[in-house]
């Protein structure tokens, strides 16, 4: 008779123990441990077992064809996609509830609909639910297939007799549920097993399938993090509720780019793009105004222009207060030490706030002279000049470090009209002369972009660009 024993698997990462606790060993959660049923049929070991056919190897070298992909119309998500949807690929959308996955589902489907079988299940919201929302899009007219359903076998069924559709969506993965598993929906195997029948159909069936997956921390619905390794593209959406705008960000993607983003703007029309997204970044910017400066970043294979602010402010506390929005908390420690070490500034004994306007994400280390000179402008009170953008890395002797994507960042501030730079020196290409060969290329690049730029070698040139007059100078005055 077979054992009949209990398995118990943390929600959150998946981890299967055979007691239950409190808290997850593996991941360090709480509460995320539930109890589910084992998993019969288990291989049992096929070594020596008869029965296996000879696998054919093949050539690396080989004819192939480049995936069929279809352009949804929605250049933003076809670019995060890597230029289109693929036939047969599953592409997973995660992000906090709210946040508008929906919405962005409903629009795709409804503008593919023109000349594609598009398929819409909802286990979330009933059909008027969604009619309703369709109707306020101005999109009740598309011939998008709705329906409200739950059960995976009964969705799996459908699409496997007639006519495959093309593009199905299914809202939410979380909401699925298998009868051939015997644990709530929600959890952990019930999310994978569901998830693992409808990619199966897909592959089969040959349509691009949408799994929406809510992300979130608290509550019992296990996060579609389980599923990144089953499907073939994972996109983020992400943004602050508060703000208007949402930031599609691709973190796996097997047939296209990842760290590429699409940027959206929530209105009550459903969600727009967004074509430029440096002119939207900077436009609630208002010019001199000490703690502000605008980094010129690269996004994938984008260059896109963000204000980063900081004010600093004398602090009550013993222990400062460091707060950071859109940036790393350890990044922003690390410039404020070399500003210290090797910029002669004292920031002890001042609350420090740093925010990248708009509610994107920076995750490049060219920042960080944007940040050392927003912080430093604050802390004198002398704005960086309204016209110039700034990007370079900053390594812990207080050398700046050229970046990637120069020119690109140059054009892009050029062409939102920007005079000036306050940039790395240019990397020094190699068997080039010493010296000439490297002033020469600023001077190119100067002519290239049209920008005047003001070469950064070492923080103490950003914090000599300030009136450092007023701002109270560390003990040993900053050492080169
Ligand atoms: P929704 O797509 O339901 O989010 P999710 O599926 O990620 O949970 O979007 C919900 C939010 O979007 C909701 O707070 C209302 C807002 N919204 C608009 O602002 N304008 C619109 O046209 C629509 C449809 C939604
Ligand atoms: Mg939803």
């Amino acid at each position: 008779m077979a054992k009949n024993t209990k398995t118990f698997v943390c929600q959150n990462c998946g981890n299967a123990t055979s007691k239950w606790s409190g808290r997850c060993d593996a991941c360090g959660e709480w509460n995320t441990i539930a109890e589910e049923a084992p998993r019969e049929n288990l291989p049992k070991g096929v070594s020596g077992g008869k029965g296996g056919r000879k696998i054919e190897f093949v050539a690396l070298k080989g004819q192939m064809a480049p995936p069929p992909r279809r352009k949804t119309g929605i250049g933003e998500l076809d670019r995060v996609c890597g230029g289109g949807l693929v036939a047969g690929s599953a592409i997973l959308v995660g992000g906090d509830p709210g946040i508008g996955k929906s919405t962005l589902m409903l629009q795709v489907t409804a503008k593919l609909a023109e000349n594609a079988v598009c398929v819409y299940i909802t286990g979330e919201e009933a059909v008027d639910q969604v009619r309703l929302r369709a109707l306020r899009l101005g999109m009740q007219q598309a011939p998008v297939q709705l329906a409200a359903a739950t059960n995976v076998r009964d969705i799996v069924a459908s699409m496997e007799t007639g006519t495959p559709p093309d593009v199905v969506v299914i809202d939410s993965i979380q909401t699925m549920f298998s009868d051939a598993v015997d644990s709530a929906p929600g959890t952990v195997t019930q999310v994978r097993t569901c998830a693992h029948e409808l990619i199966r159909v897909a592959k089969k069936r040959g349509f691009t399938l949408f799994l929406v997956g809510h992300v979130t921390k608290e509550g019992t619905l296990a996060g579609p993090r389980v599923l990144e390794h089953m499907v073939d593209t994972v996109l983020y959406f992400e943004g602050d509720r508060g703000h208007q705008f949402r930031i599609l960000r691709a973190v796996k993607n097997r047939f296209g780019p990842t760290d590429e983003i699409g940027v959206f703007e929530m209105t009550d029309m459903g969600l727009n793009e967004v074509l430029n997204p440096s002119a939207l970044f900077l436009a609630e910017r208002r010019g001199n105004v000490s703690g502000s400066c605008v980094f010129a970043g690269i996004e994938g294979t984008r260059p896109v222009l963000v204000e980063i602010q900081a004010l600093v402010a004398a602090s009550g506390l013993g222990t400062p207060r460091r707060a950071v929005v859109g940036w790393d908390t350890a990044r922003l420690n690390m410039v404020l030490a070399v500003l210290e070490a090797r910029g002669g500034l004292a920031f002890g004994g001042y609350d420090i706030y740093l925010n990248v306007a708009g509610g994107l994400r920076i995750q490049e280390p060219a920042a960080d002279l944007a940040v050392a000179a927003a912080l430093v402008s604050a802390f004198t009170g002398d704005p960086v000049p309204a016209d110039a953008v700034v990007f370079g890395e900053i390594g812990l002797s207080g050398e700046v470090r050229a970046v990637a994507q120069r020119d690109l960042r140059l054009k892009e501030a050029a062409k939102l009209g920007f005079n000036q730079a306050w940039v790395p020196r240019p990397a020094r290409k190699s068997g080039a002369k010493a010296g000439g060969a490297q002033a020469g290329d600023a001077k190119t690049d100067e002519a290239k972009s049209g920008l005047s730029l003001k070469d950064m070698g070492h923080v103490q040139d950003v914090v000599s660009q300030f009136s450092a007059a007023d701002a109270p100078q560390s003990k040993n005055g900053g050492t080169r």
